[in-house]
This record gives C-alpha cells, sequence and structure tokens, in this order.
C-alpha cells in the first residue's frame, strides 16, 4: 500500500476530514504518515493503529519521500512549504483546502460528483496540484450539478448565508460567546413575562455597541446582527469572497478563457449570518430556456446523489431546508423552486450545505481516494 502524508488532520477541517475517512474506511487503502507543525515526535492518534511518530510538517525531504500528500492546514502552510516542495523536485500529489493555489494554471479545483471528468483529463495529463474549492461553490455546485451539467444556466446571482464556522473554529466560539453575553445583559428582563420588550432590545443594543464585547475575530458583532462582507476588499466594489463565485465555478466545470469557451456569468453579495457551519444561498438562475418546474425539480435530483429536492411548500422548507436540518449530513437540499414574477425563464432557489463536509472535507478525502486509484 501506499503512503499518504497528512497535515493539518487536527484543526476544525482535518478533524471532520478524519471522521469522516474512519467513517468511509479508507485508511485501509494506504499508510498514513502523520505530521505536525508544531509537535514532532509526538504520538500519532490513537485511532491510527500502528501509524509511526508525528513528523514535522516543515521537514521537506521527510514530505518529499511520500507520493501523495493530503494538506487541511490552511492557506499559510501551503504558502510555506509547497513552492519548497516543487522546488526539491517533489513530483506526487498534492491535496488540499486552501485557496492558495486553486487557480493557479496547473492546479484543478476538485469536486468529482460534478467535474470528474475534468480530473480524470488532468491526473492523465500529469496535473499534480488538487485543490477543494471555496465552500459556498462546492455547496452550490453539489446542488445544481444538474442544471450546469445540462448547460441550462445562462447567468445567476447568488445571495448567500454564510455561517461562523467559515472563519474558523475561533470564530465559531466567538459568535456563541457574543450570544451569551447578550443574552446574560437582558437576562433579568427577560425572565420577566411583564418586562417591556424595547427595554430588552435597548439593553441588546447596549451590549452590541458596548466596545467590551468580544469581535476580535469577526471584527463587529455578529450575534443578533449580519456582516455583509466576507474576505478581502478587491477594491472595485467586490469582496473577494463573491469574485470566487463565479472564477470557481466556471474552472471547476472546465469553462471559460482558459478552455476556450464563454464563461457563465455568476455574482452576487456574501453575507455572514449567525449560523454554525452551514453555508445557505439565495440564487436567482436565468435558465437559457423556459423548462417547465417538474423537469427542473427532476434535473436538479439526478445531479447528483446528494441534491435533494425540497418541495415549495411552508412546512417541507421549515423543516428541511435550515442549517439546523442540514449540519453533519452530506445531503444538499434544494428547494424554493419557483418562476419568478420576471418570466419563465427566471428560476429561484434556495440551497444549504454543511461547509465542513461538502465545502471542505468530503472533496478532499474522494480526491485522496481517486488517487488512489
Ligand atoms: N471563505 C469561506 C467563508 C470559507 O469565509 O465562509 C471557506 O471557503
Amino acid at each position: 500500500t501506499q503512503a499518504v502524508g497528512l497535515v493539518g488532520w487536527r484543526g476544525m477541517v482535518g478533524s471532520v476530514l478524519m471522521q469522516r475517512m474512519r467513517d468511509e474506511n479508507d485508511f485501509s487503502l494506504f499508510e498514513p504518515v502523520f505530521f505536525s507543525t508544531s509537535n514532532a515526535g509526538g504520538k500519532a492518534p490513537g485511532w491510527a493503529d500502528g501509524a509511526g511518530p508525528l513528523q514535522d510538517a516543515y521537514d521537506i525531504q521527510a514530505l518529499a519521500k511520500l507520493p501523495i500528500i493530503v494538506t487541511a492546514q490552511g492557506g499559510d502552510y501551503t504558502s510555506a512549504v509547497h513552492a519548497k516542495l516543487r522546488a526539491a523536485g517533489w513530483e506526487g500529489i498534492w491535496i488540499d483546502a486552501a485557496s492558495t493555489l486553486r487557480m493557479a494554471d496547473d492546479a484543478i479545483i476538485v469536486l468529482d460528483p460534478v467535474n470528474r471528468p475534468v480530473i480524470d483529463a488532468a491526473l492523465k495529463r500529469g496535473v499534480k496540484n488538487f485543490i477543494g474549492g471555496n465552500c459556498t461553490v462546492s455547496c452550490m455546485l453539489m446542488g445544481l450539478a444538474g442544471l450546469f451539467n445540462q448547460d441550462l444556466i445562462q447567468w445567476m446571482t447568488s445571495m448567500t448565508y454564510q455561517a461562523a464556522s467559515g472563519g474558523g473554529a475561533q470564530h465559531m466560539r466567538e459568535l456563541l460567546t457574543q450570544f451569551g453575553l447578550l443574552n446574560s445583559a437582558v437576562k433579568g428582563l427577560l425572565d420577566d413575562p411583564a418586562s417591556a420588550i424595547l427595554e430588552i432590545d435597548r439593553g441588546v443594543l447596549a451590549a452590541q455597541q458596548d466596545p467590551s464585547l468580544p469581535a476580535e475575530h469577526f471584527g463587529v458583532p455578529l450575534g443578533g446582527s449580519l456582516i455583509p462582507w466576507i474576505d478581502k476588499d478587491l477594491g472595485n466594489g467586490v469582496s473577494r469572497e463573491e469574485w470566487k463565485a463565479e472564477a470557481e465555478t466556471n474552472k471547476i466545470l472546465g469553462r471559460g478563457a482558459a478552455f476556450g469557451t464563454e464563461p457563465t456569468p455568476i455574482d452576487g453579495l456574501c453575507v455572514r449570518i449567525g449560523a454554525m457551519r452551514c453555508h445557505s444561498q439565495a440564487l436567482t438562475i436565468k435558465l437559457k430556456r423556459d423548462i417547465p418546474l417538474d423537469e427542473i425539480d427532476d434535473i436538479i435530483a439526478q445531479g447528483s446523489k446528494w441534491a435533494k429536492v425540497i418541495p415549495n411548500e411552508r412546512d417541507a422548507t421549515m423543516q428541511a431546508l435550515t442549517p439546523v436540518a442540514v449540519t453533519g449530513t452530506l445531503d444538499i437540499p434544494v428547494g424554493r423552486l419557483r418562476k419568478m414574477s420576471m418570466g419563465p425563464e427566471y428560476l429561484s432557489a434556495f440551497t444549504v450545505g454543511d461547509q465542513l463536509l461538502w465545502g471542505a472535507a468530503e472533496p478532499l478525502r474522494r480526491m485522496l481516494r481517486i488517487s488512489l486509484g
């Protein structure tokens, strides 16, 4: 069996990745070599029978011995190590989830239920860098694969409702800390059924605006609020998260200038909300032609094994189309499907996905299996 180097397996994405790989018995297919950026020489995780001690994740010689490296350590690690490893002559397969290499010409963005042909063609021509996509893009595509693969979308807007986990573990903690402090600020009033709601509201606002409310990770309060900007300011009115939607979707699908075809325009606003780990998005889709809704349902449901059409009804929507319903599952429900008042070619949709699963860990473990042959 081949050896596979694993880096960043202890963090949030890494832990989800390890759990999924254990659930799917992936470890029976290769010999894991665990690396650490901080604890070289320490013990491999207890569940990894017979794995040797942790190796230094910055030791280029040690990394270069491995035919495949999978990392969930993050973009700074990829920036620090990947180029050095290639410069040292390493020709192995690199699989990671960071945005660092995603748009590079010699890298493929992996989402195999949607772009397996793109991946297979890349492997054949010797591509060695396989990178998981942005979480919002991957979750959207897992829901709408059917419509994209049948080339039915002329353009699309995507208005997102992104969870705290997209920022990282510290962001999730900060959100919950904020919620807790907001609750404590008005607890007495809340417990008293006779208290005035506007007094409670004033108390919450005072706590949100209090400079001592912990907000170092998000920069401003998120609990009881929202933040309509995610990632860097590109200086042209577009956030980097918004830019990724069109750039990455087209690259995943093998479309756009680099492939000699027209890209599909995708644009919208990305918004951080106080959900834990599911990204949701409201989509407006301009179809290339007027397709009946029942056909659209079938196309979406057949687009991937995980896409689930939710009837566009109140109860079904409330039960199945929320972060609470989806967290911890691989399902990508797609609902609120209806033709809009602008015309029969305008389709609305709403989709939810666990950003730690399809948005981060799952495409990596599947790419590892593909690489192992
Ligand atoms: N950039 C995403 C977010 C996370 O902040 O929600 C990972 O792709």
